[in-house]
């Protein structure tokens, strides 16, 4: 299955990302997880990437898609994969449906997470992440066993610098310019399919399963 996840930062993208990927058995790529390891390696799109990223400005669409097409073209993508971030513009979804296009495969559905302003504001200021492992935890609905370490490596928990204050009201004045033509592209192709985000992480996740299933996708 092929899945594209949208919605706006604290939408549990990445959240439902990680449990699909283990229900469904394909790879969970997050541009944004892609993009802050560049960061850390300072490798030359990290070194390109940082400015836009620190600021909640969205990274050249130039950029994300040279990075979302050569990791769809690795071996554990080739049977599925959850994009989880892109497309986040009209352009990249254009250019995903092209790449796709030109090895004869297509987006199966495009998850809409629909989510309020005070669920979004509430998620990103508790989120906290693993420093090796990626894993997201939250302060309040699924905080780690000891304060500060990953259940899951026992690394260290950190927020992301783009989760304080000024920079969460820029990324959602950023998302909120794109969310309709991405979401109309979609919902022209025929295969956008809505849920709330608002509701808690088992329940999103059961609709989303009962939907799959409903479609005969599972
Ligand atoms: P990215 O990392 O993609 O950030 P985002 O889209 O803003 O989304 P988030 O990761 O903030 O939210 P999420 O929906 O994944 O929520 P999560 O599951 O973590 O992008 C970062 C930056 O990279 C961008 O600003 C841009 O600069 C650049 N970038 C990335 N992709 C790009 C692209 N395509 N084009 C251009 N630039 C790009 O959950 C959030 C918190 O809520 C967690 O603490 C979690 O535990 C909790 N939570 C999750 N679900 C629930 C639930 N159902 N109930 C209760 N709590 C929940």
């Amino acid at each position: 299955m092929r899945l594209v996840l949208l919605g706006p930062p604290g939408a549990g993208k990445g959240t439902q990302a990680v449990v699909l990927s283990e229900k469904l058995k394909i790879p969970h790529i997050s541009t944004g997880d892609i993009l802050r390891e560049a960061v850390r390696a300072s490798s030359d799109i990290g070194k390109k990437a940082k400015s836009y990223m620190d600021k909640g400005e969205l990274v050249p669409d130039n950029i994300v898609t040279q990075i979302v097409v050569e990791r769809l073209a690795k071996d554990d993508a080739l049977k599925g994969f959850i994009l989880d971030g892109y497309p986040r513009t009209k352009s990249q979804a254009e250019s995903l449906s092209s790449a796709l296009g030109l090895r004869g495969i297509k987006i199966d559905r495009a998850l809409y997470l629909k989510t309020s302003v005070s669920t979004i504001i509430a998620r990103l200021s508790g989120r906290r992440i693993c420093s090796k492992c990626n894993a997201i935890y939250h302060t309040k609905n699924s905080p780690p066993k000891k304060a500060g370490v990953c259940d899951k490596c026992a690394s260290g928990l950190y927020q992301r610098d783009d989760d304080k204050e000024g920079p969460i009201e820029k990324r959602l004045e950023v998302y909120n310019k794109t969310e309709g033509e991405v979401v109309n592209f979609y919902k022209d192709e025929g295969i956008l399919k809505e849920f709330s985000g608002d509701m808690d992480v088992q329940e999103l996740y059961r609709s989303l399963i009962i939907a799959f299933k409903e479609e005969a996708l599972l």
